[in-house]
């Protein structure tokens, strides 16, 4: 019952879009009409400008830092069933909210949220290596997917340092996927040489 509770909690959690609710709220648009058409910090940037964009990070972050909490604070063993599974609702939320029709956005703040409070420095790690691609490339797109996907790698290799349960490597992993499944235009812009850079406008 308790994990039922923390997995709807997580997804309800997850499903706020603050990038639609900012955007809605600033410029009476609908995020997903403009820029890339994604609910997220990024397109925010681009169709909002810097404050909202900020705005929107951080409570994407927090959102998913709030789940994974509640799982903790829940779970009744160490096993790390309840965060996981509370942070992959939020996520999961995040890109298919059951308030707006189902189309949000890619996970990646949330992501942070999440993989910050569960393996934090594998996800410091990747994170430090994800900002400086961005710097370099300005592509937020490439750095989120870097984030995501070297994660994983990294909770692997330090899984004995930090003594993470093993369920928090098979979470980082499906969370990977899923980023990268919800990146696939961008993937494609990647490899075509369309994407756009940060700094250019909606
Ligand atoms: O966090 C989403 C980012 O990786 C890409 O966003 O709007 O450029 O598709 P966008």
């Amino acid at each position: 019952m308790a994990l039922i509770f923390i997995i709807v909690s997580g997804y309800l959690l997850g499903s706020i879009s603050f990038s639609y609710i900012i955007a809605k709220k600033i410029k009476k648009v609908d995020i997903r009409q403009h820029g890339s058409g994604n609910a997220g910090a990024t397109n925010t940037l681009r169709v909002l400008g810097v404050g909202p964009a900020v705005a929107v990070l951080a409570l994407d972050i927090v959102k998913g830092i709030a789940a994974v909490w509640l799982g903790i604070l829940l779970a009744p063993d160490q096993s790390g069933l309840f965060p996981a599974l509370a942070g992959l609702a939020a996520i999961l939320g995040h890109n298919w909210p059951v308030y707006y029709g189902f189309r949000g956005g890619k996970g990646v703040a949330t992501t942070i949220g999440v993989l910050a409070t569960l393996v934090f420095f594998p996800a410091l790690f990747a994170g430090l290596l994800a900002i400086a691609s961005i710097f370099i490339t300005r592509f937020v797109s490439l750095g989120s997917l870097l984030f995501t996907v070297l994660t994983p790698v990294l909770t692997y290799v330090l899984i004995h340092t930090y003594d993470y349960p093993i369920l928090y490597v098979y979470l980082t992993v499906i969370v990977a996927i899923l980023s990268l499944w919800r990146h696939r235009t961008n993937l494609a812009r990647l490899i075509n040489g369309t994407e756009s850079k940060l700094g250019k406008k909606a």
